[in-house]
């Protein structure tokens, strides 16, 4: 029985520091309600919204034909499990095969640690399956890259801040600099590499992109030494670079592809795309989940899907992205904040300044105060990845709120 319902923002606040695992620092807040670009908090303060909760609502808020989807299902079916067929599933498996190009089946789960932790599965299988010792299957990643929490993928993550204190990690990953071609040559030199697995564009390690070309050497030295190219796709993919799959800009073909976030556009599912090589290593009963290709999180998916893969949609994204990058350049430029903007499509980093440095959180902070929600990768870069279908108007008046919360952090 609940024995209080206390709505103000205090009394909220406290009940997450009471009763959440303190693993979270949210800012101090309780969202609402949400619509485009824009979100309100209890109090009808209004936000533009510039981080999409973390680079998922790729669609904003309240999108009219995720809603039908999503209440047309829930109206029908919420869940059945795997061992019984529901028609979503099927559908979403066949659009994501086509739209990929590449892929020729595909795993759906619940997030993003869980698309990464069957690939990482996937590739032991399929090294095993070819005969391979456990020595002889190790995952190259890279330093900066985040690619989840659970144990597995937490050890994918080269970033020792993550996985401190969860030793004894799983064995078998080897961590190089990220566009370090020397590096990897001699890491496949070692005769022990079963694949690689990168983010076109590292998010959480700082919304750094891959080196121009990078990408192709990574696969031609897969290709040279049996081994499997793996993109964690969860963060730059369904159209936030510009292109439904990132990696086409990259012009090289996966064997692994790994989606989350975006594809529900808010709705928990994940996925995890398999080309020829490996499509048929996992057979019956080798990896499983109860919720994956859950009904509605399916049907939501497929109508992001088609709206995230439409020129219209991918056109706003580049249009958009040029007009972000361009404004944040002048706003670094005469406040003297950002020393680099980077990125591609509508994921951007603006690096702060060595007088700023370590301060993203502070800037973040001050940037709520006057409206505006953006998020931070790292402590010293700020993060863009608004909703892909951000109107001009929301753009500019996020741009100005921005404006006007990094003034307060300079006059500080
Ligand atoms: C590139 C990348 N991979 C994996 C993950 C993990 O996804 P999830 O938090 O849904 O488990 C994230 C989350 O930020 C991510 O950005």
């Amino acid at each position: 029985m609940y024995l209080t319902q206390e709505s103000s923002v205090s009394s909220l606040v406290d009940l997450g520091k009471r009763y959440w695992l303190p693993i979270y620092k949210p800012r101090e807040l309780v969202l609402d309600r949400g619509q485009g670009a824009r979100v309100w908090d209890t109090e009808q303060r209004d936000y533009i919204d510039f981080g999409a909760g973390i680079a998922v609502n790729a669609l904003g808020h309240q999108d009219p034909d995720l809603l039908a989807a999503l209440t047309a299902q829930a109206h029908k079916l919420w869940h059945s499990s795997n061992v019984f067929y529901t028609e979503p599933p099927l559908h979403l498996a066949q659009e994501l095969v086509e739209a990929s190009g590449f892929a020729e089946r595909v795993f759906l789960c619940n997030s993003g640690a869980e698309a990464n932790e069957a690939a990482i599965k996937l590739v032991r299988k399929w090294a095993a399956a070819q005969g391979r010792a456990p020595e002889q299957r190790v995952i190259i990643t890279f330093r900066g890259s985040f690619h989840g929490r659970t144990l597995a993928t937490v050890t994918a993550t080269a970033q020792p801040k993550y996985q401190e204190g969860y030793e004894p990690l799983p064995g078998g990953f080897r961590y190089l600099e990220f566009n370090d071609i020397a590096a990897l040559e001699a890491a496949f030199a070692l005769g022990d590499v079963a694949a690689v697995m990168l983010e076109p564009v590292q998010g959480e390690g700082g919304v750094l992109p891959a080196a121009p070309g990078f990408i192709k050497r990574v696969r031609e030295l897969c290709d040279a030494h049996d081994a499997l190219l793996v993109l964690d796709e969860i963060q730059c993919g369904m159209g936030r670079t510009g292109t439904l799959f990132a990696h086409v800009q990259d012009g090289v073909t996966p064997d692994i592809v790994t989606l989350a976030k975006a594809l529900g556009c808010g709705f928990p599912i994940g996925a995890m795309l398999a080309g020829s090589k490996v499509a048929q290593v996992m057979q019956f009963g080798a990896h499983g989940t109860t919720f994956g290709g859950n009904p509605m999180a399916a049907a939501v998916a497929r109508a992001a899907l088609r709206k995230l893969s439409s020129p219209e949609l991918l056109a706003n994204v580049r249009r958009q992205s040029a007009k972000l990058q361009e404004a944040l350049s002048a706003i670094g430029s005469e406040l003297g904040v950002f020393s680099e903007v980077r990125g591609r499509g509508l994921m951007l980093g603006a690096v702060l300044t060595e007088a700023y440095r370590g301060k993203a959180g502070e800037v973040l902070d001050v940037a709520a105060s006057h409206g505006l929600l953006v998020l931070q990768a790292g402590p010293d870069v700020l993060r863009f990845v608004p909703p892909l279908n951000i109107s001009d108007e929301e753009l500019s008046e996020g741009l100005s709120r921005l404006h006007n919360a990094l003034r307060a952090v300079v006059a500080k």
